[in-house]
């Protein structure tokens, strides 16, 4: 009935509108702490307080006292120092060094500004509203100059403004349309940005939720979750790095991935047998085509039994392990959630024994079909499931496996509802909780139990872990893959803005499946998603059975040569990609960026889906249609130059740039410095001579290139190198400094080769006080350097 016209009959308005809200109403009683506030109304209970002097947290309980301490996610709760309350007859205001919170009183209104009274967020005709069925929400003023980012993993363009989004982790295989809402993550955060100040909330609620920003008309957003707190951290930011930044002070950010992870995967549901796997390794290093890891999808198990290998297609995994490994590729098998009901099974066996799996209140075990047929759920909130997950990975790390791809943990179950009875009880450490507010943090869970097992067993060895389900704070346990693409051309556009927003929403490390997972693909299709993903934070082909195969090779040479030089591209660049993954690893700040998120104060940049910096100064346009070759581009402020021809453009305007379909285009800022490593097979190998390329400008610029071991967690011992960059262009003279300023790792490679673009022949080149001759190679041995 839901796929004709019934889905839009007038009668069932009235049944979506059932349940009734509540204005939260006036303050009846008021309670001053020294940093925070609490009050009793009509409606509810609240109380505000800072996390930092920059974040703000408002908590909402429709029947008791805010409870603090109840968060799946956020751990950093401290008190900043320093909050000054004054407390008058209809308002009370709060002051951090950055931010004044507003309260008045009659109705409970909460406003937040910065020190200078610009207003962050306000509330007017309406604020928080409680639903006479468990549900909470809370109205915002809105005005259309406001553009809204985030929210995870969405489908549709970059920003948010007239969209309504839920949050409810699904398995979507269905095409991912733009109003294809719920996807497989549920990251309750956004960022809205108005007039070049931004700002964050994040709604730290694991319940069903969803974000009304069709703002138009009523001048309101909302956000609503169907139980627990209305509990909302307002992240003051005022510039987008900072927003993410604070974000991500609460929810955790990426550790630095292995360096083999950051490298070109091959995936096939499914790559069948260990010969396959082996053939398949060979041709890539035949035709000279890098690689680090191939993933083994559900058919390299026993009758899809996790921690199974199926005897005859795989003998002796840990040979092929051994195998491949020697020819610098890893191995990444998928290990879902389901545990196939068979008393014969050891998984089984101990799941039921020691009482692992999900159950309902009177004590079944939840059942549901999945690949392996009728199949029992870890209850993963439970820490003893956790711990015996965590430990089972023995069964991989014992063959030389660092890397696991956990799919179908929504989790995913082929029934109606798509997923588990919302009414199982999962097993906390002090507390059960219903499925229902479990649900989207399920896939969390599991991937904390996977990752935290994996280190364990790795012995100092970075684990490398693959997730499709997820919500906020995954960053810390997992990449993120968009799930199940298809092969369209529109697909390939819209991994853009799903990317993009996911950096937003704290998940630096995502990338969509290259190529397209359902459908057919084709030679040119592929040439150009190849080249996108190669500048994608994770970067995989995976295509699904039944459908064309996509290795690199398959729609012959022509196609072949362009995704080989892209891949080889994608290792060139590893040195610089590595140092974003560094820094976000740091601060949260995504690897590959909206246009927005640098150029803050340019309205032009607000809406741009189709293109994106990695990192501060590399803006990459690809493109997105068959047999185009020709594609606008937006060029900022500032002088640019084509990557590839040196040409020279000045910014703040739109140009038409050519791209055959060998060229992805790619754009430098003047003042950008960029490390170019070899393009070497694996990242097993090292490169022996980095290039670093100069673009120097009148005003300084540097950059810190950071480089570890690349595989162990060595580096937060301070094994790592530092090398600062130094560069100015003064009358005529190229000023380098280069230096290394922390030397707690011994790079590898054993040469610096200085390339500099956009200087005039009669220019002067100073490198560390020597003068060079640029028209020569300039190269400097690490031996030299001091
Ligand atoms: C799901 C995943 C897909 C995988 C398939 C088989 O559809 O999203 O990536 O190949 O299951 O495991």
């Amino acid at each position: 009935m839901e796929d004709t016209s019934f889905a839009i009959h007038p009668g069932k308005e009235s049944a979506v509108n059932e349940e009734r809200y509540y204005d939260i109403g006036n303050v009846l009683v008021e309670d001053l702490g020294d940093r925070h506030v609490s009050f009793v109304c009509e409606k509810g209970f609240v109380q505000v307080l800072f996390t930092s002097e920059k974040i703000v947290r408002i908590v909402m309980n429709p029947n008791q006292q805010p409870l603090l301490d109840d968060s799946f996610v956020v751990e950093n709760t401290i008190d900043p120092a320093n909050v000054t309350i004054e407390n008058q007859v209809d308002t009370i205001t709060m002051k951090t060094s950055n931010i004044e919170v507003k309260i008045t009183k009659n109705p409970l209104r909460i406003q937040v500004q910065d020190v200078n009274g610009n207003t962050i967020v306000s509330e007017s005709d309406y604020g928080m509203v409680i639903g006479n069925q468990g549900s909470v929400a809370c109205y915002k003023d809105a005005s259309p100059d406001e553009y809204y980012y985030g929210f995870g993993e969405k489908s549709g363009f970059l920003n948010k403004q007239g969209e309504k989004l839920e949050m409810w982790n699904s398995d979507v295989y269905a095409p991912h349309n733009p109003e294809t809402d719920p996807l497989y993550q549920s990251i309750p955060f956004f960022m809205t940005l108005r007039n070049g100040s931004a700002h964050g909330i994040y709604l730290d609620n694991t319940y069903r939720s969803s974000f009304d920003m069709r703002t138009e008309a009523d001048g309101n957003y909302i956000f609503q979750a169907a139980g627990g707190q209305l509990d909302y951290y307002v992240c003051a930011g005022p510039t987008p790095k900072e927003v993410i930044e604070q974000y991500t002070s609460l929810t955790g950010r990426m550790p630095i991935p292995p360096k083999w992870a950051i490298g070109y995967h091959q995936s096939r549901y499914s790559y069948e047998s260990a010969e396959e796997v082996k053939e398949l390794v060979r041709t890539f290093r035949e035709k000279d085509i890098p690689l680090d890891a191939v993933h083994l999808d559900i058919h390299y198990m026993d009758g899809y039994r996790v921690f199974t290998f199926n005897q005859n297609r795989f003998p002796d995994p840990e040979k092929l392990i051994r195998e491949i490994g020697e020819l610098g590729v890893k191995a990444v098998p998928i290990v879902d959630p389901g545990v196939k009901a068979d008393a014969a099974y050891q998984t089984y066996y101990d799941g039921v024994t020691n009482d692992l799996f999900c159950k309902y209140i009177e004590g079944d075990v939840f059942f549901g079909d999945v690949w392996p047929g009728k199949s029992a759920f870890p209850d993963f909130l439970n820490p003893k499931t956790r711990n015996w997950w965590g430990k089972k990975h023995e069964f991989y790390t014992a063959m030389g496996i660092e890397g696991i791809w956990n799919d179908m943990n929504e989790p995913a179950v082929f029934n109606e509802t798509k997923t588990m009875d919302e009414k199982v009880v999962h097993r906390g450490e002090n507390s059960n909780r219903l499925h229902k507010e479990v649900h989207n943090v399920y896939g969390n869970l599991m991937a904390e139990a996977t990752y935290d097992g994996m280190k364990d067993l790795m012995d100092g060895k970075r684990p490398f872990l693959l997730t499709r389900a997820g919500f906020s704070g995954i960053q810390k346990y997992a990449a993120v893959w968009t799930g199940d693409n298809r092969s369209f051309w529109e697909h390939l556009e819209m991994a853009i803005p799903m990317c993009l927003n996911l950096g937003v929403s704290g998940v630096p490390f995502s990338g969509a499946d290259v190529g397209g997972f359902a459908h057919d693909s084709n030679g040119e299709l592929l040439a150009r998603w190849t080249q996108f993903g190669a500048f994608t934070p994770y970067f995989r082909n995976h295509s699904a059975i039944g459908f064309a195969r996509q290795e690199p090779w398959s729609f012959g040479e022509k196609y072949e040569e362009i995704v080989r030089d892209y891949i080889q591209l994608r290792y060139k660049w590893m040195p610089h990609l590595y140092t974003l993954f560094q820094e976000s690893s740091q601060n949260g700040v995504p690897v590959m960026r909206p246009m927005f998120m640098e150029y803050p104060d340019d309205p032009e940049t607000y809406t741009i889906s189709d293109q994106f910096l990695i990192g501060e100064k590399v803006l990459v346009a690809p493109i997105l249609r068959p047999g185009v070759t020709d594609r606008m581009v937006y060029l900022p402020e500032g002088t640019w130059y084509d990557y590839w021809t040196g040409e020279m453009f000045e910014g703040d305007k739109r140009i038409i740039t050519h791209a055959p379909l060998e060229k992805l285009p790619i754009f430098i800022k003047r003042g950008a410095i960029l490390p170019e490593g070899e393009a070497v097979t694996s990242s097993s190998q090292s490169s022996d001579k980095i290039k670093i390329h100069l673009y120097p400008e009148e005003a300084r610029s540097h950059y810190t290139w950071y480089d570890d071991d690349g595989s162990t967690f060595a580096y937060e011992e301070g094994k790592y190198a530092l090398y600062l960059i130094d560069l100015q262009l003064e009358n005529s003279q190229v000023n380098v400094q280069f230096n290394c300023t922390h030397a707690g790792f011994d790079s590898t490679w054993k040469s610096v080769e200085f390339k500099l673009h956009g200087v005039n022949e009669t220019d002067r080149v100073v490198i560390n006080g020597n003068e060079v001759d640029h028209r020569q190679p300039i190269v400097l041995k690490r031996s030299h350097l001091k």
